[in-house]
């Protein structure tokens, strides 16, 4: 691993019901190493956003979760930490797929789609001291050799878009490296860069798109604008020209 932490201890385990919830459980009981990686080929209970179950065919993806230990980014600033991880998998999307044909786009939060399709989800949980981060727990999963899915929503996978094979624990130490990369630019405060990138590569960014308010199911066409840096989106209403703000299972998109 051509890294300086992420991934240097990595934990192999054949079968578990969440990396996540294996991750979340040693924190509570072990003191470990930042950049510790769990990998598994099997999960039997795969945890999705929003309580959704994540599936995933048998040693087909890339199903795992790191520890980091960012010990100096203060609770309301955790969003910064789907923002680095979404652009981590972009950065390792755009390598592997060098080809115009390829729509690669970040959905807020935190999906990531390619040619409108979601290849890879993200589900972070973390730890507090007071009103800092102790641990986060970045969960990571891609679809790389799959090719038939039976989700709500519209999936790709590297193999269903190239037809050929990827071997996984190249693409895992390719999202090591890129994920590094970008934490360090959190830890280096280096935040207008992580806001522009992100927002930069976002689905709808200045398209007009027809949106639904979850809680009333009103629907109405508006422009993404920006993200808070609490991860808040930000629309703009067409006709009203009023400026909207939603919070994270507040907003269905259009897909
Ligand atoms: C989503 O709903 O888009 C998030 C999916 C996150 C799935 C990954 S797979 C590895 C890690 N362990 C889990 O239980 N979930 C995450």
């Amino acid at each position: 691993m051509e890294t300086l932490f992420i991934g240097k201890n990595i934990l192999f385990l054949t079968e578990v019901d969440s990396t996540n919830t294996y991750a979340m459980n040693l924190l509570r009981n072990v003191n470990t190493i930042e950049g510790t990686l769990i990998y598994t080929n099997h999960q039997t209970h795969g945890r999705g956003q929003r309580g959704a179950v994540w599936k995933a065919d048998i040693a087909s993806n890339l199903t795992f979760s790191v520890i980091l230990k960012p010990q100096f980014l203060s609770s309301e600033k955790s969003f910064y930490l789907s923002k680095i991880t979404a652009l981590a998998i972009y950065d390792v999307l755009t390598e592997i797929l060098k080809d115009s044909q390829y729509d690669i786009k970040i959905k807020w939060p935190n999906d990531i789609l390619v040619n409108q399709k979601k290849i890879a989800g993200i589900l972070i949980e973390n730890t507090l001291n007071q009103t800092m981060l102790n641990y986060s727990v970045i969960g990571i999963g891609l679809n790389v050799n799959q090719t038939e899915f039976n989700t709500e929503f519209k999936a790709v996978s590297l193999k269903a878009l190239k037809n050929i094979d990827f071997e996984r624990k190249d693409v895992l130490a390719k999202l090591c490296q890129h994920l590094e990369k970008w934490y360090l630019r959190l830890r280096e405060n280096k935040l207008s860069i992580i806001n522009e990138s992100y927002i930069s590569r976002l689905f709808g960014l200045k398209e007009l798109l027809e949106y639904t308010e979850i809680k009333t199911q009103r629907r109405f066409k508006a422009k993404i604008e920006g993200v808070e840096f609490s991860g808040k989106l930000v629309l703009r209403e067409l006709g009203t020209n009023k400026l909207l703000v939603f919070d994270l299972k507040e907003l269905k998109f259009p897909l």
